[in-house]
Protein backbone atom coordinates (compact mmCIF):
# COMPACT_ATOMS: atom_id res chain seq x y z
CA UNK A 1 0.00 0.00 0.00
CA UNK A 2 1.34 3.17 -0.60
CA UNK A 3 2.81 5.21 2.24
CA UNK A 4 0.54 8.12 3.41
CA UNK A 5 1.10 11.53 2.34
CA UNK A 6 2.23 13.43 5.35
CA UNK A 7 2.60 17.22 3.73
CA UNK A 8 0.63 19.00 1.50
CA UNK A 9 1.71 19.36 -2.10
CA UNK A 10 2.81 22.65 -3.76
CA UNK A 11 -0.18 23.24 -5.94
CA UNK A 12 -2.48 22.76 -3.05
CA UNK A 13 -0.68 25.43 -0.69
CA UNK A 14 -0.77 28.06 -2.95
CA UNK A 15 -4.46 27.47 -3.66
CA UNK A 16 -4.29 27.48 0.41
CA UNK A 17 -3.04 30.91 0.53
CA UNK A 18 -5.87 32.38 -2.13
CA UNK A 19 -8.26 30.57 0.21
CA UNK A 20 -6.82 32.26 3.49
CA UNK A 21 -6.54 35.54 1.55
CA UNK A 22 -9.95 35.46 0.78
CA UNK A 23 -10.34 34.64 4.74
CA UNK A 24 -8.79 37.16 5.86
CA UNK A 25 -10.30 39.95 4.00
CA UNK A 26 -13.61 38.85 4.77
CA UNK A 27 -12.46 38.90 8.32
CA UNK A 28 -13.14 35.10 9.31
CA UNK A 29 -11.26 33.11 11.20
CA UNK A 30 -12.64 29.17 9.51
CA UNK A 31 -14.63 28.31 6.72
CA UNK A 32 -16.64 25.43 6.38
CA UNK A 33 -16.48 23.02 3.76
CA UNK A 34 -19.15 21.78 2.73
CA UNK A 35 -19.17 21.33 -0.59
CA UNK A 36 -16.68 18.20 -1.92
CA UNK A 37 -15.37 19.29 -4.98
CA UNK A 38 -14.11 22.28 -2.63
CA UNK A 39 -13.14 20.17 -0.37
CA UNK A 40 -11.46 17.84 -3.52
CA UNK A 41 -9.60 21.29 -4.71
CA UNK A 42 -7.58 21.60 -1.55
CA UNK A 43 -7.33 18.59 -0.21
CA UNK A 44 -7.24 16.14 -2.78
CA UNK A 45 -9.37 13.94 -0.15
CA UNK A 46 -12.39 12.94 -2.76
CA UNK A 47 -14.57 10.78 0.37
CA UNK A 48 -17.91 11.35 1.00
CA UNK A 49 -20.43 13.00 4.24
CA UNK A 50 -17.21 14.72 4.85
CA UNK A 51 -16.80 18.48 5.96
CA UNK A 52 -13.44 20.31 5.87
CA UNK A 53 -12.53 22.92 8.57
CA UNK A 54 -9.37 25.64 7.13
CA UNK A 55 -8.34 27.93 9.52
CA UNK A 56 -5.51 30.44 9.49
CA UNK A 57 -3.08 27.91 10.68
CA UNK A 58 -4.80 24.15 10.55
CA UNK A 59 -6.98 21.94 8.50
CA UNK A 60 -9.36 19.55 9.83
CA UNK A 61 -11.41 17.19 8.57
CA UNK A 62 -14.95 15.77 10.12
CA UNK A 63 -15.29 12.08 8.73
CA UNK A 64 -16.52 8.75 9.88
CA UNK A 65 -14.82 5.39 10.24
CA UNK A 66 -15.09 5.15 6.39
CA UNK A 67 -13.59 6.98 4.78
CA UNK A 68 -10.68 7.25 7.68
CA UNK A 69 -7.84 5.26 6.12
CA UNK A 70 -8.90 7.31 2.32
CA UNK A 71 -7.90 10.26 3.78
CA UNK A 72 -4.54 9.25 5.46
CA UNK A 73 -3.78 8.15 1.69
CA UNK A 74 -5.09 11.25 -0.05
CA UNK A 75 -4.64 13.48 2.37
CA UNK A 76 -2.24 12.11 5.34
CA UNK A 77 -1.35 16.06 6.30
CA UNK A 78 -5.01 16.24 7.56
CA UNK A 79 -6.01 16.90 11.38
CA UNK A 80 -8.65 14.15 11.10
CA UNK A 81 -11.65 13.76 13.50
CA UNK A 82 -13.79 11.03 13.47
CA UNK A 83 -17.46 11.25 14.27
CA UNK A 84 -19.49 8.63 15.84
CA UNK A 85 -22.64 10.37 15.89
CA UNK A 86 -24.09 13.31 14.85
CA UNK A 87 -21.92 15.37 12.28
CA UNK A 88 -23.01 19.08 13.54
CA UNK A 89 -21.38 17.52 17.36
CA UNK A 90 -18.11 16.73 15.70
CA UNK A 91 -18.33 19.82 14.13
CA UNK A 92 -18.51 22.22 17.12
CA UNK A 93 -15.96 20.12 18.71
CA UNK A 94 -13.31 20.71 16.26
CA UNK A 95 -14.36 24.44 15.60
CA UNK A 96 -13.97 24.37 19.31
CA UNK A 97 -10.13 23.08 18.44
CA UNK A 98 -9.54 25.61 16.36
CA UNK A 99 -10.60 28.28 18.43
CA UNK A 100 -12.62 30.03 15.45
CA UNK A 101 -15.34 32.50 16.33
CA UNK A 102 -15.98 34.15 13.09
CA UNK A 103 -16.78 31.02 10.34
CA UNK A 104 -18.05 31.14 7.52
CA UNK A 105 -20.14 28.98 5.20
CA UNK A 106 -21.05 28.63 1.16
CA UNK A 107 -24.95 29.06 1.49
CA UNK A 108 -25.49 27.21 -1.63
CA UNK A 109 -23.69 24.24 -0.34
CA UNK A 110 -24.41 24.39 3.08
CA UNK A 111 -28.04 22.77 4.21
CA UNK A 112 -30.66 25.11 6.54
CA UNK A 113 -30.10 21.92 8.79
CA UNK A 114 -26.45 21.86 9.35
CA UNK A 115 -26.05 25.46 9.69
CA UNK A 116 -28.85 25.22 12.37
CA UNK A 117 -27.78 22.05 13.86
CA UNK A 118 -23.95 23.55 14.30
CA UNK A 119 -25.34 26.68 15.41
CA UNK A 120 -27.23 25.05 18.17
CA UNK A 121 -23.85 22.58 18.45
CA UNK A 122 -21.59 25.66 19.41
CA UNK A 123 -23.91 27.33 21.94
CA UNK A 124 -23.98 23.76 23.99
CA UNK A 125 -20.49 23.54 23.95
CA UNK A 126 -19.25 26.68 25.90
CA UNK A 127 -16.52 27.59 24.24
CA UNK A 128 -15.80 31.31 25.35
CA UNK A 129 -17.55 34.26 23.50
CA UNK A 130 -20.12 33.30 21.25
CA UNK A 131 -19.02 31.99 17.57
CA UNK A 132 -20.59 33.23 14.74
CA UNK A 133 -21.63 31.54 11.56
CA UNK A 134 -21.61 34.18 8.29
CA UNK A 135 -23.23 33.20 4.87
CA UNK A 136 -21.11 33.75 1.93
CA UNK A 137 -21.88 33.05 -1.66
CA UNK A 138 -19.63 31.53 -4.04
CA UNK A 139 -16.19 32.64 -2.07
CA UNK A 140 -14.92 28.72 -3.48
CA UNK A 141 -16.55 29.49 -6.99
CA UNK A 142 -14.72 32.34 -7.28
CA UNK A 143 -11.37 31.12 -6.14
CA UNK A 144 -11.82 27.84 -8.59
CA UNK A 145 -12.83 29.55 -11.61
CA UNK A 146 -8.91 30.11 -12.61
CA UNK A 147 -7.67 27.16 -13.17
CA UNK A 148 -3.36 26.23 -12.33
CA UNK A 149 -1.51 24.07 -14.95
CA UNK A 150 -2.21 20.70 -12.75
CA UNK A 151 -6.13 21.48 -13.84
CA UNK A 152 -5.69 22.31 -17.24
CA UNK A 153 -3.22 19.29 -17.63
CA UNK A 154 -6.28 17.43 -16.07
CA UNK A 155 -8.98 18.77 -18.16
CA UNK A 156 -7.32 18.76 -21.63
CA UNK A 157 -7.72 14.27 -20.43
CA UNK A 158 -10.74 14.67 -19.69
CA UNK A 159 -11.39 16.35 -23.00
CA UNK A 160 -9.31 13.82 -24.71
CA UNK A 161 -11.00 11.06 -23.29
CA UNK A 162 -14.37 12.00 -24.50
CA UNK A 163 -13.08 12.75 -27.79
CA UNK A 164 -11.68 9.29 -27.72
CA UNK A 165 -15.65 7.92 -26.45
CA UNK A 166 -17.01 9.45 -28.97
CA UNK A 167 -14.69 8.39 -31.88
CA UNK A 168 -15.10 4.60 -30.38
CA UNK A 169 -19.14 4.65 -31.00
CA UNK A 170 -18.76 6.80 -34.24
CA UNK A 171 -19.35 3.30 -36.32
CA UNK A 172 -22.22 2.12 -34.04
CA UNK A 173 -24.23 5.15 -34.61
CA UNK A 174 -26.71 4.06 -37.21
CA UNK A 175 -30.57 4.58 -37.87
CA UNK A 176 -32.48 1.75 -35.60
CA UNK A 177 -29.87 2.25 -32.75
CA UNK A 178 -32.23 3.71 -29.63
CA UNK A 179 -30.83 6.55 -27.97
CA UNK A 180 -30.42 4.69 -24.65
CA UNK A 181 -28.16 2.61 -26.36
CA UNK A 182 -25.58 5.22 -27.39
CA UNK A 183 -25.75 6.66 -24.23
CA UNK A 184 -24.45 3.53 -22.72
CA UNK A 185 -22.18 3.11 -25.11
CA UNK A 186 -20.49 6.02 -24.62
CA UNK A 187 -20.39 5.78 -20.64
CA UNK A 188 -18.64 2.33 -21.36
CA UNK A 189 -16.04 3.77 -23.82
CA UNK A 190 -15.30 6.41 -21.21
CA UNK A 191 -14.80 4.69 -18.44
CA UNK A 192 -12.85 2.19 -19.83
CA UNK A 193 -10.33 5.13 -20.39
CA UNK A 194 -10.04 5.71 -17.35
CA UNK A 195 -12.93 7.89 -16.55
CA UNK A 196 -14.42 7.21 -13.48
CA UNK A 197 -17.53 8.30 -14.69
CA UNK A 198 -19.66 10.53 -17.04
CA UNK A 199 -19.32 14.29 -15.88
CA UNK A 200 -23.20 14.34 -16.69
CA UNK A 201 -25.45 11.83 -17.92
CA UNK A 202 -25.07 11.80 -21.54
CA UNK A 203 -27.99 13.30 -23.51
CA UNK A 204 -28.68 11.86 -27.01
CA UNK A 205 -31.25 13.05 -28.54
CA UNK A 206 -32.69 11.46 -32.12
CA UNK A 207 -35.29 13.66 -34.70
CA UNK A 208 -37.64 16.27 -32.81
CA UNK A 209 -36.19 15.46 -29.46
CA UNK A 210 -33.04 17.10 -30.29
CA UNK A 211 -35.19 20.49 -29.29
CA UNK A 212 -35.25 20.06 -26.40
CA UNK A 213 -31.57 21.24 -24.48
CA UNK A 214 -31.46 19.06 -21.82
CA UNK A 215 -33.40 16.02 -22.62
CA UNK A 216 -33.40 12.55 -21.25
CA UNK A 217 -32.20 9.06 -23.73
CA UNK A 218 -35.09 7.04 -24.06
CA UNK A 219 -36.08 4.01 -26.34
CA UNK A 220 -36.56 6.65 -29.29
CA UNK A 221 -34.59 5.16 -32.24
CA UNK A 222 -32.01 6.90 -34.77
CA UNK A 223 -33.88 8.15 -37.60
CA UNK A 224 -33.24 8.52 -41.44
CA UNK A 225 -32.93 12.20 -42.55
CA UNK A 226 -33.16 13.57 -38.75
CA UNK A 227 -30.19 15.30 -37.12
CA UNK A 228 -28.76 13.66 -33.68
CA UNK A 229 -27.63 15.57 -30.90
CA UNK A 230 -25.10 14.15 -28.42
CA UNK A 231 -23.77 15.96 -25.52
CA UNK A 232 -21.57 14.20 -23.31
CA UNK A 233 -18.25 14.16 -20.96
CA UNK A 234 -15.77 12.46 -19.03
CA UNK A 235 -14.67 12.76 -15.42
CA UNK A 236 -11.36 12.25 -15.14
CA UNK A 237 -9.50 12.42 -11.82
CA UNK A 238 -12.53 14.85 -10.60
CA UNK A 239 -12.66 16.93 -13.82
CA UNK A 240 -15.48 17.18 -16.00
CA UNK A 241 -15.53 17.41 -19.92
CA UNK A 242 -18.29 18.79 -21.86
CA UNK A 243 -19.11 19.06 -25.74
CA UNK A 244 -22.03 18.61 -27.87
CA UNK A 245 -22.29 17.63 -31.23
CA UNK A 246 -25.15 17.22 -33.52
CA UNK A 247 -24.93 14.41 -36.36
CA UNK A 248 -26.78 14.54 -39.81
CA UNK A 249 -28.17 11.14 -40.18
CA UNK A 250 -29.09 11.22 -44.16
CA UNK A 251 -30.54 13.78 -45.88
CA UNK A 252 -31.96 16.45 -43.04
CA UNK A 253 -34.48 19.28 -44.03
CA UNK A 254 -33.19 22.20 -45.44
CA UNK A 255 -34.32 23.82 -42.41
CA UNK A 256 -31.78 21.60 -39.89
CA UNK A 257 -29.29 22.26 -42.38
CA UNK A 258 -29.70 26.36 -42.07
CA UNK A 259 -29.87 26.33 -38.51
CA UNK A 260 -26.84 23.59 -38.58
CA UNK A 261 -24.85 26.44 -40.62
CA UNK A 262 -26.40 29.18 -38.08
CA UNK A 263 -24.87 27.61 -35.40
CA UNK A 264 -21.44 26.58 -36.71
CA UNK A 265 -21.14 30.32 -37.62
CA UNK A 266 -22.05 31.76 -34.11
CA UNK A 267 -19.78 29.39 -32.56
CA UNK A 268 -16.55 30.29 -35.11
CA UNK A 269 -17.23 33.84 -34.23
CA UNK A 270 -17.19 33.39 -30.32
CA UNK A 271 -13.81 32.00 -31.12
CA UNK A 272 -12.65 34.10 -33.02
CA UNK A 273 -13.61 36.32 -30.78
CA UNK A 274 -12.35 35.40 -27.08
CA UNK A 275 -9.29 36.70 -25.53
CA UNK A 276 -8.73 37.95 -21.57
CA UNK A 277 -10.61 41.00 -20.98
CA UNK A 278 -13.92 40.39 -22.83
CA UNK A 279 -16.70 40.09 -20.92
CA UNK A 280 -18.93 37.46 -20.95
CA UNK A 281 -21.96 39.15 -21.81
CA UNK A 282 -19.99 40.16 -24.80
CA UNK A 283 -18.75 37.00 -25.76
CA UNK A 284 -22.56 35.73 -25.62
CA UNK A 285 -23.84 38.86 -27.28
CA UNK A 286 -21.39 37.96 -30.15
CA UNK A 287 -23.04 34.29 -30.72
CA UNK A 288 -26.57 36.47 -30.30
CA UNK A 289 -25.57 38.40 -32.85
CA UNK A 290 -25.17 35.74 -35.68
CA UNK A 291 -28.45 34.02 -34.28
CA UNK A 292 -30.61 37.16 -34.75
CA UNK A 293 -29.84 37.94 -37.87
CA UNK A 294 -30.53 34.88 -39.21
CA UNK A 295 -33.92 35.40 -37.48
CA UNK A 296 -33.29 32.72 -34.82
CA UNK A 297 -32.82 34.61 -31.72
CA UNK A 298 -36.52 33.35 -29.91
CA UNK A 299 -34.68 29.72 -30.57
CA UNK A 300 -31.61 30.56 -28.59
CA UNK A 301 -32.73 30.79 -25.11
CA UNK A 302 -30.10 29.49 -22.63
CA UNK A 303 -26.20 31.39 -22.27
CA UNK A 304 -23.63 30.60 -24.90
CA UNK A 305 -21.14 28.55 -21.97
CA UNK A 306 -20.26 28.24 -18.33
CA UNK A 307 -17.11 27.57 -16.66
CA UNK A 308 -16.18 23.71 -16.02
CA UNK A 309 -13.74 21.73 -13.64
CA UNK A 310 -14.46 19.73 -10.92
CA UNK A 311 -18.40 20.63 -11.25
CA UNK A 312 -20.19 20.80 -14.84
CA UNK A 313 -21.38 24.40 -14.47
CA UNK A 314 -19.38 26.45 -12.76
CA UNK A 315 -17.99 30.45 -12.72
CA UNK A 316 -17.56 32.04 -15.53
CA UNK A 317 -21.43 32.65 -16.68
CA UNK A 318 -21.76 33.13 -20.37
CA UNK A 319 -25.46 35.09 -21.03
CA UNK A 320 -26.65 37.68 -22.08
CA UNK A 321 -27.94 39.27 -18.55
CA UNK A 322 -27.40 39.03 -15.28
CA UNK A 323 -23.97 40.49 -14.28
CA UNK A 324 -20.76 40.16 -16.64
CA UNK A 325 -17.40 39.84 -15.31
CA UNK A 326 -14.02 39.73 -17.78
CA UNK A 327 -12.36 36.70 -19.12
CA UNK A 328 -9.48 35.66 -17.39
CA UNK A 329 -6.10 33.55 -18.29
CA UNK A 330 -6.85 30.18 -16.75
CA UNK A 331 -10.43 30.37 -17.00
CA UNK A 332 -11.34 27.15 -18.83
CA UNK A 333 -15.39 27.29 -20.33
CA UNK A 334 -17.44 26.03 -22.77
CA UNK A 335 -18.72 27.55 -26.04
CA UNK A 336 -22.04 26.43 -26.93
CA UNK A 337 -24.72 28.15 -29.20
CA UNK A 338 -27.80 26.64 -29.93
CA UNK A 339 -31.06 26.68 -31.95
CA UNK A 340 -34.21 24.33 -30.93
CA UNK A 341 -37.41 24.31 -33.35
CA UNK A 342 -39.89 22.27 -31.21
CA UNK A 343 -41.37 19.12 -33.52
CA UNK A 344 -38.65 19.53 -35.84
CA UNK A 345 -35.43 19.31 -34.09
CA UNK A 346 -32.19 21.24 -32.54
CA UNK A 347 -28.72 21.98 -33.54
CA UNK A 348 -25.60 22.73 -30.52
CA UNK A 349 -22.30 22.57 -31.18
CA UNK A 350 -20.64 22.86 -28.01
CA UNK A 351 -16.67 23.26 -27.25
CA UNK A 352 -14.62 23.61 -24.05
CA UNK A 353 -11.94 26.37 -24.02
CA UNK A 354 -9.37 27.45 -22.24
CA UNK A 355 -8.82 31.37 -22.49
CA UNK A 356 -4.56 32.34 -22.51
CA UNK A 357 -2.89 35.03 -22.70
CA UNK A 358 -3.01 35.95 -25.75
CA UNK A 359 -6.38 34.81 -26.72
CA UNK A 360 -8.18 31.08 -26.37
CA UNK A 361 -6.91 27.62 -27.02
CA UNK A 362 -9.98 25.52 -28.34
CA UNK A 363 -9.17 22.03 -26.29
CA UNK A 364 -11.60 19.81 -28.51
CA UNK A 365 -10.72 18.94 -31.66
CA UNK A 366 -13.40 16.75 -33.23
CA UNK A 367 -14.95 17.48 -36.67
CA UNK A 368 -17.84 19.92 -36.50
CA UNK A 369 -18.09 20.60 -40.06
CA UNK A 370 -21.76 20.08 -41.60
CA UNK A 371 -20.11 17.32 -43.90
CA UNK A 372 -17.91 16.05 -40.83
CA UNK A 373 -21.29 15.30 -38.90
CA UNK A 374 -23.20 14.06 -41.81
CA UNK A 375 -23.74 10.26 -41.22
CA UNK A 376 -25.60 8.02 -44.21
N1 LIG B 1 -24.18 19.12 -20.69
C1 LIG B 1 -24.81 20.17 -20.05
C2 LIG B 1 -24.42 21.44 -20.65
O1 LIG B 1 -24.00 21.47 -21.79
O2 LIG B 1 -24.43 22.44 -20.02
MN1 LIG C 1 -22.98 19.83 -22.65
MN1 LIG D 1 -22.26 22.71 -21.26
Amino acid sequence: MKAAVTRAKAYLKTRHKSVRDAMKELKLDALLLTHPPDLAYLTNFTGDDSVGIITQKDFFLVTDFRYKEQADLEAGWLKVSLREAKMADALAKAIGESKAKRIGFEANFTTFGQVNAVDHALKQSKTGSEPELVPLEDVMSNIRKVKDDQEIDLIRKSVAIAEEAFEAIRDDIKVGESESHIAGLLVMELRSRGASDSSFPPIVAAGANSSLPHYRPSDTLVQQDQPLLLDWGALYKGYCSDLTRTLLVGRVSQKIKTIYKVVFEAQRAVLDFMRPGVTTMQADRVARDVIEKAGFGEQFGHGLGHGIGRDIHELPTLRKTGGEEELRPGMVVTVEPGIYLPGEGGVRIEDDVLITHSGCEVLSSLDKTFEGCHIE
